[in-house]
């Protein structure tokens, strides 16, 4: 049988779950395709896109570092990777044309709505001014909070994003000793959880009620999850459901079909005894 190839494609991409993912998705919506994992040199992303579109390859997607390598290489972008600045899901088309687009928004956005998490009327906090938070602006602000805070460690950085943003809905951007809580979502997007690290956050920052939401995730909780827990979070959320949504609406853009999510990330948590 002829099978549609797919990729996600990084350096390094041992660990990635993309392909396991990508699979179950497959299976359970009944599509004929295969999802590869490509480690491409760290200067030769270029030339492996290439590569595989020339052997038939229909789409991929894209994860550290090459998410900018990404949105100067498409052709076209769809709004939302316009916005993030960044690139995640290539889709090539019959005409050769590549189209740049960024389900990571849209995944973080569904993954807290399906979770419980309100956004629409809330004060929601955002912690890091990186790309990984520029990314999800957007779809965030499109679900009309009542203020969206941007805090950084480096102030000016959450400033200037905050700015880039502002005709999209009520953001602005702040250093970590400025934050004035409290919040009804707290999101963090500061790459400090890799590290076991965590942001400097007042002890009144969650509102009664409060989610809090890391979008790193791991085996163990984040240093901030345990810091939600133990300052009040009424749900203290890791990113592996982001993942998994992320993932799906890339399978949408690619075949028109909206996989379940639910038996993914069951099949994915870890498994406590
Ligand atoms: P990414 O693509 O993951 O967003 P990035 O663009 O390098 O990576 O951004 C990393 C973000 O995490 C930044 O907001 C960074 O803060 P600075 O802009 O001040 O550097 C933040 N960050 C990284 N380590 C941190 C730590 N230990 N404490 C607080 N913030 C941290």
């Amino acid at each position: 049988m002829y099978l549609d190839r797919y990729a996600v494609i990084g350096n390094p991409i041992t660990h990635s779950k993309s392909p396991l993912i990508h699979a179950l998705f497959a299976e359970q919506t009944g599509q004929a395709l295969s999802y590869e994992r490509i480690l491409a040199p760290l200067d030769g992303f270029r030339e492996a896109v290439r590569h595989f579109r020339d052997e038939g390859g229909r789409g991929l997607n894209v994860t550290v570092p090459f998410k900018l390598e990404a949105f100067a290489l498409a052709d076209r972008l769809s709004e939302r990777a316009a916005r993030a600045g960044a690139v995640n899901t290539l889709i090539f088309h019959a005409d050769g044309s590549i189209e740049g687009d960024n389900t990571d928004g849209a995944g973080l956005v569904r993954d807290l709505l399906k979770q419980g998490a309100e956004i629409r009327g809330r004060r929601v906090l955002i912690l890091g001014a990186g790309g990984a938070v520029r990314g999800v602006l957007a779809p965030l602000l499109a679900e009309k909070p009542l203020e969206l805070v941007i805090a950084n460690r480096t102030a000016d950085k959450a400033v200037r994003l905050a700015a880039d943003f502002a005709d999209l809905g009520p953001v602005r951007g702040c250093g970590f000793d400025a934050l004035e809580g409290p919040f009804d979502l707290v999101i963090n997007g500061t790459s400090a959880s890799l590290s076991g690290d965590l942001p400097p956050l007042p002890d009144d920052l969650l509102a009664e009620g409060a989610v809090a939401y890391d979008m790193a995730y791991g085996s163990e909780p984040t240093p901030f999850q345990r810091w939600a827990e133990a300052h009040g979070a009424r749900l203290a959320l890791d990113g592996l459901g982001m993942l998994v949504e992320q993932a799906a609406e890339s399978f949408r853009m690619w075949r028109g079909v909206q996989p379940d999510t639910a038996p993914v990330r069951q099949a994915l948590a870890p498994k406590t005894a």
